[in-house]
C-alpha cells in the first residue's frame, strides 16, 4: 500500500471522513490543512486572526500562510513514515510547492454528484475538541448532540452555512478541479465513487490504495 496519499475532491465528499479511517488503517498520519486552520482561528493564533475571514466567506487562505504549517507539519516525525493529505493542494500552484519537498504516491479523486454535496455539508456537525465528523441523517452521534468520544458539545462549521457552500463550491470548481488533469497526466490518480454508505467507499479507497 502507498504512505504518501493525497485526497481531492469537493467540500463534502468524504475527504476527512475517508482520510481519518485509512490513517488509523495504515498507521500514517491523516494531515487535513482545514482542520490545522480550523485549530489556529478557535486559538486565536495570528495565523488564525489571518485566516478566518477567508474560511467563514468559504474563499481560499493565501497559499504562503497555508504552505507554511504544510511545511511545519510535514517536518513533524510522525509524518516520516508518510501522510494523507486532506485539503492540499487546493490549486496548481499548491501542487507545483508540494512537488517540491516530497513525493506524492497517489492521487485519490473522491466523486460524487454535486447535489448530494449541500445535504452532505448543511447536516455535518462537528466535534470542537477531537474533529469527530458526524452527520444529523447519514453518521449521527450516540447520543444527539454530543461526541460519541469526549461526550463534547458538537457544533456546525461557520462555512457549513448556505452562502459559503455556494462559495466554496464554486471555488472547488475553478480553482482545485484542474488538478485532476495535473495528477493524471502524472499517472498518480485514481478515481473513487464516493457515493454509498461509508464502509462501502472505504473499501473503494483501499483498493485505489493497494
Ligand atoms: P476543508 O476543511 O479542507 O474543507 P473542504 O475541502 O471544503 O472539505 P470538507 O471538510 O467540507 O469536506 P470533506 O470532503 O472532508 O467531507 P467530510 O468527510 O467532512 O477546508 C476548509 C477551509 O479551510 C477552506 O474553504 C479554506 O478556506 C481553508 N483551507 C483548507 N486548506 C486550504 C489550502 N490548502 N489552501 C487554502 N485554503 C485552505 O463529510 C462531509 C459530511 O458528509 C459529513 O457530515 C459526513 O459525516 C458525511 N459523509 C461523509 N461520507 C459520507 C457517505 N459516504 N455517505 C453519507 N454521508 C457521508
Amino acid at each position: 500500500m502507498v504512505h504518501r496519499v493525497v485526497f481531492l475532491g469537493p467540500p463534502g465528499a468524504g475527504k476527512g471522513t475517508q482520510a481519518a479511517r485509512i490513517a488509523r488503517e495504515i498507521g500514517v498520519p491523516h494531515l487535513s490543512t482545514g482542520d490545522i486552520l480550523r485549530a489556529a482561528v478557535a486559538a486565536h493564533t495570528p495565523l488564525g486572526q489571518k485566516a478566518d475571514g477567508y474560511m467563514r466567506a468559504g474563499g481560499l487562505v493565501p497559499d504562503d500562510l497555508v504552505l507554511e504549517i504544510l511545511r511545519e507539519r510535514l517536518a513533524q516525525p510522525d509524518a516520516k513514515a508518510g501522510y494523507l493529505l486532506d485539503g492540499y493542494p487546493r490549486n496548481l500552484a499548491q501542487a507545483e510547492q508540494l512537488s517540491k519537498f516530497s513525493d506524492v504516491e497517489r492521487v485519490v479523486s473522491l466523486e460524487i454528484s454535486p447535489d448530494r454535496l449541500v445535504s452532505r455539508l448543511s447536516e455535518r456537525r462537528v466535534c470542537p475538541t477531537c474533529q469527530s465528523v458526524y452527520n444529523l441523517t447519514t453518521q449521527p452521534p450516540k447520543t444527539a448532540g454530543k461526541c460519541d468520544r469526549d461526550g463534547a458539545a458538537l457544533v456546525q462549521r461557520p462555512d457549513d452555512r448556505a452562502e459559503a457552500i455556494t462559495t466554496r463550491l464554486k471555488v472547488y470548481a475553478e480553482q482545485t478541479a484542474p488538478l485532476l488533469d495535473y495528477y493524471r497526466k502524472r499517472r498518480l490518480l485514481r478515481s473513487v465513487d464516493a457515493d454509498g454508505a461509508p464502509d462501502d467507499v472505504t473499501a473503494r479507497v483501499r483498493k485505489a490504495l493497494a
